[in-house]
């Protein structure tokens, strides 16, 4: 999809410290429509050692298959907060650390599994590389790496819907329907498994494995 709906620039870290405290409100409607089905999905098949990528509060802590022992980072602390106090009242064990996707500090082929849900949409063009070969770098050379975000819809309605809801989607959650992603597979020594659009045409699962070369 060669349109883009970008306007200014995203600035996740700052935005997510202030949005922390009511972003589980905020995020609610999705949640409780559809995202929450899904979630059990995005794991499913998924054993070892898995990190959630970019936790934020927490809300796939539901979805994680029986048996498998998760970590979880965040850019923001205050989201982390929020997750610690998720997984306490869940009474799971989640090792949870401040770190950049940029900057992972897990050493190299740590995890089975990596799931990273809503984002890479939050990630800047020129920071998608980076993310995307840490990712590789703490994946199991058999691991899988699976990333979830929004895309622009082919639908004509649709899309007009998108344009319009675009405005708050950045605003809001620093986030886009155009994230750039695809664009640095290569770059990173990824390699696709498969794409799905898990939700209607406007919602996409990408799998990864890190490339021959790892
Ligand atoms: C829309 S929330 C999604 C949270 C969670 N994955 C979910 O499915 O509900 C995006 C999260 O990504 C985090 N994030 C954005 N950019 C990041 C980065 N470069 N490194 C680490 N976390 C980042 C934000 O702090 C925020 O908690």
């Amino acid at each position: 999809m060669s349109q883009t709906i970008q306007a200014g620039s995203l600035n996740a870290r700052q935005t997510y410290e202030r949005i922390a405290a009511i972003y589980d409100v905020l995020d609610a409607p999705y949640e409780i429509v559809w995202k929450r089905g899904l979630r059990r999905r995005i794991f499913e098949g998924l054993g070892g050692e898995i990190l959630d990528a970019g936790c934020g509060t927490g809300r796939n802590f539901v979805a994680f298959p029986d048996g498998v022992k998760v970590s979880g980072c965040d850019a923001s602390a205050a989201m982390l907060a929020r997750a610690r106090a998720r997984a306490e009242n869940l009474g799971l064990l989640v090792e949870l650390r401040r770190c950049d996707l940029t900057r992972l500090d897990w050493p190299d082929h740590r995890f089975d599994a990596i799931v990273a849900t809503f984002v890479f949409a939050c990630i800047e063009d020129h920071e998608q590389a980076a993310a995307l070969s840490e990712l590789r770098r703490v994946c199991k050379p058999d691991g899988e790496i699976r990333i979830v975000d929004y895309r622009l819809s082919p639908r004509p309605l649709a899309r007009a819907r998108q344009r319009l809801m675009s405005a708050w989607l950045q605003g809001t959650f620093a986030a886009t329907y155009t994230p750039t992603t695809e664009n640095h597979f290569d770059a990173a020594g990824l390699e696709v498994i498969d794409e799905t659009f898990i939700r209607g045409d406007d919602l996409k699962m990408i799998r990864l494995r890190p490339g021959k070369a790892s």
